[in-house]
C-alpha cells in the first residue's frame, strides 16, 4: 500500500501544455477519481502515474520513493485500460497469469492468485475461455483480474466501464466499490462521467484544461464548488447560472435579474460586486409555488417525467432553467409556473474569474 504524490507535475507535447502544474496528494488506502471534460490531461496525468509518459516537470511519489526515474514495470502499479487490452489467443488463466509468470513468479503461487482473484470476481468457471467467448462485462472482469493478481501498491483505471452499456456500468461499477472496500489498495481512477466520480471517489479531483479545479470529497464538491466550472460540472441536470444585478434593500442584499428577484438571507451577501452569476441547482427550486418572496416565473419548455423525479426545463427571462421536481405535481407545457428558490443553498460566482462568491 502506498500513497501517492505529485508535485507541480507538467506535460506539454510539443507547446502544447496538456497537464499545467498539478498538485494531487491521495492517500493511501484510499480511492481518487480524476473527472472533467474530454481533453482535458486525465489520460495524460494517469499514464505520467504510470511512467508511461515522461513529465515535463515535476515530481511523482509512490510511497516513500520518487518515481520520475523509474521504469513502469518496477513502480508497482496495475494499470486497466478502457479497452482492457487482453490477449486474444490465451485464455482467461493465462491472460491473468502473463505478467506474474514474465516476473517469474513460482508456478503454485501464481495458481492461488489466480484463482484467488477469479473467485473475488466470480469468473472461475471462465478460466479456459478465450476473451472472444466472453462478454463485455466478463472481459472486464478478466482486466481487473489481471491487475488483482499483480498485488500491486497502486491500481490506475482509465475509464473502465465505458465500453458497457447502461446497465452493466452500474453494476460494474458498484463491483468496484465492493473490491475496494475488501482489498484497500490505493486507487486512481479517470473517468468523465460525474455520477461515477461522485459514487466512487473518497475524494475527486475536477479537471479542466490541465488544471485540477477542486480536489475534495463528492459531497464538498457538490455542496461548495470552488468556481463556476465546478459548479456546472458536478450535479446533474446541471446547475442554472443566471445573470442577476445585487442591490441593497432594507439593509438585506437583494439579486435581480430577468424575471426574478431573490433576497439573501439576513447578513449573507455582504461585499458583492455589482454584477454575478447566480447558481441554483435544479434540485433547490420547489413547486409549482405561489407568488412570494424567492419565487420566479418561468414558461414551461418541456416536461421528462421520470417516475422517481420530474424535470421541467423552462424559459425564465430569456434563459434556460431547469428545474427538478415532485413528480406528482402537475406541469403543463406552454404554461407559465412559479417556483421556489431555496434561497440558502444557492450559489453566486463572479463574472470576471468564476470563483464562487458565496
Ligand atoms: N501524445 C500526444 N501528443 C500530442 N498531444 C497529446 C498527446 N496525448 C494527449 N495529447 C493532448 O493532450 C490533451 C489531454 O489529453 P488526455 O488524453 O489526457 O485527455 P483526457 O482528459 O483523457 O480526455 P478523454 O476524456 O477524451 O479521454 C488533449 O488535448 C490531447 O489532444
Ligand atoms: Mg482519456
Amino acid at each position: 500500500m502506498a500513497e501517492v504524490m505529485l508535485t507541480e507535475v507538467t506535460k506539454k507535447f510539443g507547446d502544447f501544455v496538456a497537464v499545467n502544474d498539478i498538485d494531487l496528494n491521495v492517500g493511501d488506502a484510499t480511492f481518487t477519481v480524476l473527472v472533467g471534460p474530454s481533453g482535458c490531461g486525465k489520460t495524460t496525468t494517469l499514464r505520467m502515474i504510470a511512467g508511461l509518459e515522461e513529465t515535463t516537470q515535476g515530481e511523482i511519489r509512490i510511497g516513500e520513493r520518487v518515481v520520475n526515474r523509474v521504469p513502469p514495470k518496477d513502480r508497482d502499479i496495475a494499470m486497466v485500460f478502457q479497452n482492457y487490452a487482453l490477449y486474444p489467443h490465451m485464455d482467461v488463466y493465462n491472460n491473468m497469469a502473463f505478467g506474474l509468470k514474465l516476473r517469474k513468479i513460482p508456478k503454485a503461487e501464481i495458481r492461488r492468485r489466480v484463482h484467488d482473484a477469479a473467485a473475488l470476481l466470480g469468473i472461475e468457471d471462465k478460466l479456459k475461455s478465450k476473451p472472444r467467448a466472453l462478454s463485455g462485462g466478463q472481459r472486464q472482469r478478466v482486466a481487473v483480474g489481471r491487475a488483482i493478481v499483480r498485488d500491486p501498491k497502486v491500481f490506475l483505471f482509465d475509464e473502465p466501464l465505458s465500453n458497457l452499456d447502461a446497465k452493466l456500468r452500474v453494476q460494474m461499477r458498484t463491483e468496484l466499490e465492493q473490491l475496494h472496500h475488501r482489498l484497500k489498495t490505493t486507487t486512481i481512477y479517470v473517468t468523465h462521467d460525474q455520477v461515477e466520480a461522485m459514487t466512487l471517489g473518497d475524494k475527486i479531483a475536477v479537471m479542466k484544461d490541465g488544471v485540477i479545479h477542486q480536489y475534495a470529497s463528492p459531497q464538498e464538491t457538490y455542496d461548495h464548488p470552488e468556481n463556476q466550472f465546478v459548479g456546472g460540472f458536478i450535479g446533474s441536470p446541471a446547475m442554472n447560472f443566471l445573470n442577476a444585478r445585487v442591490a441593497t434593500e432594507d439593509g438585506g442584499v437583494v439579486l435581480i435579474g430577468k424575471g426574478f428577484r431573490l433576497v439573501l438571507p439576513q447578513g449573507k451577501g455582504q461585499d458583492l460586486p455589482s454584477e454575478v452569476i447566480v447558481g441554483i441547482r435544479p434540485e433547490d427550486l420547489e413547486g409549482p409555488a405561489p407568488n412570494g418572496e424567492n419565487t420566479m416565473e418561468m414558461r414551461v419548455l418541456v416536461t421528462e417525467p421520470l417516475g422517481n423525479e420530474l424535470l421541467v426545463y423552462t424559459d425564465c427571462g430569456g434563459e434556460r432553467v431547469v428545474a427538478n421536481l415532485d413528480p406528482h405535481r402537475r406541469v403543463e407545457v406552454d404554461s407559465t409556473i412559479r417556483l421556489k428558490v431555496n434561497i440558502d443553498t444557492v450559489h453566486l460566482f463572479d463574472r470576471e474569474s468564476d470563483q464562487t462568491l458565496l
